[in-house]
């Protein structure tokens, strides 16, 4: 995991409470300590980078400490915010007597499933194209494992659900001959579509209504395939896992693993926090440390090829910047950001 600074994306992944956010949290200290600006991003719902850093933070870019700024996105805020633009959108672009139906049809839509993850996902793909020059690192705090696969595995669902939006107040033919241009045939692939000529207008010969809403949807399908594509390119972005040496966390890296790579996700390594430190003595801990040497030794092999690195167990849980440059010590102690 030597490399794993260089990366201009982080995503930290792993089941509830093994210590994402404080993983997160510890690895913007190190990228600071080397002179980096870094902004790390939460989209677990259940926030606490905020009490990591012992600082309010919230739905917008916050300073947190020298070279560290936090965000936590709301994503019921975020539905919110994203059905309003698409309403207000469409309203310029629909008759008035309409707009009373679009109103209902929006809340309708605000509260259907995956209204919140896809709203998520826009915001995540927006700041991995917009915040990548402000930053020189994003780290993205994410939420508990299945909950981020499932947004991993949405972008097609993304555009399928805000196509079904917007085709469905604004049925017309041209429209959908626009729609059955930009979907990909393939599931994952990026198929070239007619737009991607330049040279050629795509929209010629198209009412400026449905033209309109032919360019929205454009300008979203594109905005998902770049992020998609920094996503997948190992140069760029790393995942890595956290987990504890226990049975559960490890079986739900063990398929969040095979998942990922499904998803060309590039997997750097695994952090395995919250082992017991060496020093700590009494029959309790003497036993909990067997049974911590069987699960270490089985994540061994059940994560083969990925590199892990391990985190002590501190005395106290983290509360502030004080534990996280503890924390951030013991990864530059495993090598970490060495480059
Ligand atoms: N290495 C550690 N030593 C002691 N406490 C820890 C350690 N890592 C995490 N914790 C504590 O465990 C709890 C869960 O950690 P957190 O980073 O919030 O996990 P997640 O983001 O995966 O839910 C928090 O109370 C945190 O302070
Ligand atoms: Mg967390």
């Amino acid at each position: 995991m030597q490399s794993l600074l260089q990366r201009r994306v982080i995503f930290v992944g792993g089941k509830g409470g093994v210590g994402k956010t404080s993983t997160a949290a510890a690895l913007a200290v190190l990228a600071a300590r080397r002179g980096k600006r870094v902004l790390v991003i939460s989209t677990d719902p259940a926030h606490s980078l905020g009490d990591a850093v012992d600082r309010p933070i919230g739905d917008r870019i916050t300073g947190i400490t020298a070279g560290i700024w936090g965000l936590e996105i709301d994503p019921d805020q975020q539905a919110r915010n994203h059905i309003r633009a698409v309403s207000e959108h469409m309203k310029q672009l629909a008759a008035p007597e309409m707009h009373a139906e679009l109103d209902r049809q929006m809340a309708l839509a605000a509260h259907s499933p995956g209204a919140a993850e896809a709203a998520l996902l826009e915001r995540v793909a927006r700041l991995l194209l917009e915040e990548a020059d402000n930053y020189d690192l994003l780290i993205f705090d994410t939420a508990p494992t299945g909950h981020t696969l499932r947004l991993l595995s949405l972008p097609e669902a993304m555009a399928a659900w805000t196509d079904g939006l917007l085709n469905h107040n604004q049925r017309s033919e041209q429209l959908g001959k626009v729609l059955k241009h930009l979907t990909p045939q393939g599931s994952r692939a990026e198929v070239p579509t007619p737009f991607d000529d330049p040279e050629t207008d795509p929209f010629a010969g198209m009412e400026s209504r449905t033209r309109k809403i032919a360019e929205t949807l454009l300008e979203r399908r594109r905005l998902f395939h770049r992020a998609r594509r920094l996503m997948t390119d190992p140069a760029h972005t790393a995942f890595v896992f956290v987990l504890t040496p226990e049975r559960m966390p490890i079986v739900e890296t063990e398929r969040a693993v095979k998942a990922l790579r499904q998803f060309s996700i590039p997997i750097l390594g695994a952090v395995i926090n919250r082992v017991l430190p060496e020093d700590a003595d009494g029959d309790f801990l003497a036993r909990r440390r067997e049974q911590e040497s069987r699960y270490l030794a089985q994540i061994g092999t059940t994560l083969k090829g990925l590199d892990c690195v391990r985190l002590p167990m501190l005395e106290a849980d983290i509360g502030g910047l004080d534990q996280l440059e503890e924390l951030a010590d013991h990864l530059a102690a495993a090598g970490l950001g060495k480059d």
